[in-house]
């Protein structure tokens, strides 16, 4: 088997981009936010070896699982934890697994969620209409479609799917439900919006709506890109792969705020935010698969990669020459904790 691809079959989406721009480094110290089938984590663990340590945190358990697999020969520097990563701050403040060297999230979907976890995700095969990450947490994508007024349904699939034609969707929907299951809701929204005229099918847009809608998507990654910020140590990279322009916004939007100074509206005439850049771009703008990436797995078409470096103030942290020092030696300290390697051999003996 090629050494990138997992049993689950899913190729990590530009693996050696996603490698540079967490400048990976021997005895570093990692969170794969979205851990998946374990594919980015397990380059992440071979390049920092010997010595790095990554905690990978995944909200459906079957990713979890299939990540402990592949995993398993780095077991004694792995701590895999099943939970949503809108509770990376907890998380990481539990395991005692900050500040890191690098925080990656791969946004979306696997394949294995696309196409084996028979959860709904794929209008390919027919499931019940469930699309949560967790299926024991959180309501269904069936309870959203049979339960929202048709107005909801409307704004929901404009609002989270770009769809220009939510409204007929929507109409369609609530004088043909119950729908319970994928191909139903395929067959109506391809009856609403009329049939395929492009290479993509015409209810993209309506699953991925419901889909971010059922998971929380957009607000669960606002909340952990704040975390992630405070996680990170002296020129820690955030890495962010996203796969739509909602989840692409918010990440750009949220780079580029804290890579500024002042975020006082410009009519202010003195600046009253004392707002300090905490961030530094590494990238202005996205970077994008190559064609032959795209062309060897086309799931990576859509894929838009950030990157970020956590910067510090350090004029905010030391006044003195003594006290320059004191924190050079913290920051070379802070790296090697063998306390917490143990502590992460005990956790996944338990896992
Ligand atoms: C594209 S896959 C990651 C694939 C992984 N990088 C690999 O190489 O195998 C995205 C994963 O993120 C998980 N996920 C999505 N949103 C999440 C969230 N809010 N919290 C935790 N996991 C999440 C999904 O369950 C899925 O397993």
């Amino acid at each position: 088997m090629s050494p990138s691809k997992s049993p689950s079959n899913h190729i990590p989406v530009m693996l050696e981009e996603v490698m540079a721009a967490l400048a990976v480094q021997a005895g570093g110290r990692y969170v794969d936010c979205t851990v998946g089938g374990g594919g980015h984590a397990l380059e992440i663990l071979e390049r920092s070896y010997p010595g790095g340590q990554l905690l990978g945190i995944d909200a459906d358990p079957d990713a979890i699982k299939a990540a402990q697999k592949k995993l398993e020969g780095h077991k004694h520097s792995t701590l895999l934890v099943n939970d949503n990563f809108v509770n990376l701050q907890t998380t990481c403040i539990k395991y005692d697994f900050f500040p890191v060297h690098g925080i990656l999230f791969d946004l979306g979907l696997s394949s294995l969620q696309l196409n084996g976890s028979g959860r709904g995700f794929s209008f390919q095969n027919d499931a019940p209409l469930d699309m949560r990450f967790n299926p024991g947490q959180g309501i269904t994508a069936a309870d959203i479609i049979n339960t929202s007024s048709e107005a909801e349904l409307a704004r929901l699939i404009q609002n989270y799917g770009e769809e220009s034609r939510s409204r007929q969707i929507a109409s369609l929907i609530v004088r043909e439900r119950p729908v319970t299951s994928t191909l139903h809701l395929a067959r109506i929204v391809e009856k609403a919006v009329g049939p395929r005229t492009t290479r993509i099918h015409p209810a993209t847009k309506t699953f991925q709506a419901l889909r971010i809608a059922v998971n929380l998507e957009l607000e669960n990654l606002e909340v952990a890109l704040k975390q992630a910020i405070e996680l990170l140590g002296f020129d820690g990279r955030l890495v962010v792969l996203s796969y739509h322009s909602l989840e692409d916004r918010i990440v750009k939007r949220f780079m580029q705020r804290e890579a500024r100074g002042c975020i006082c509206p410009p009519a202010t005439p003195v600046c009253v935010c004392g707002h300090k850049p905490r961030l530094k771009l590494i990238r202005r703008h996205v970077i994008t698969p190559a064609e032959d990436e795209v062309r060897a797995n086309p799931r990576s078409r859509s894929a838009k990669l950030r990157i970020a470096q956590r910067l510090f103030e350090k004029d905010d942290c030391v006044d003195t020459e003594e006290l320059e020092t004191l924190w050079a030696e913290t920051k070379a300290r802070a790296w090697k904790r063998p306390a917490l390697l143990r502590k992460l051999e005990m956790v996944f003996a338990m896992a």
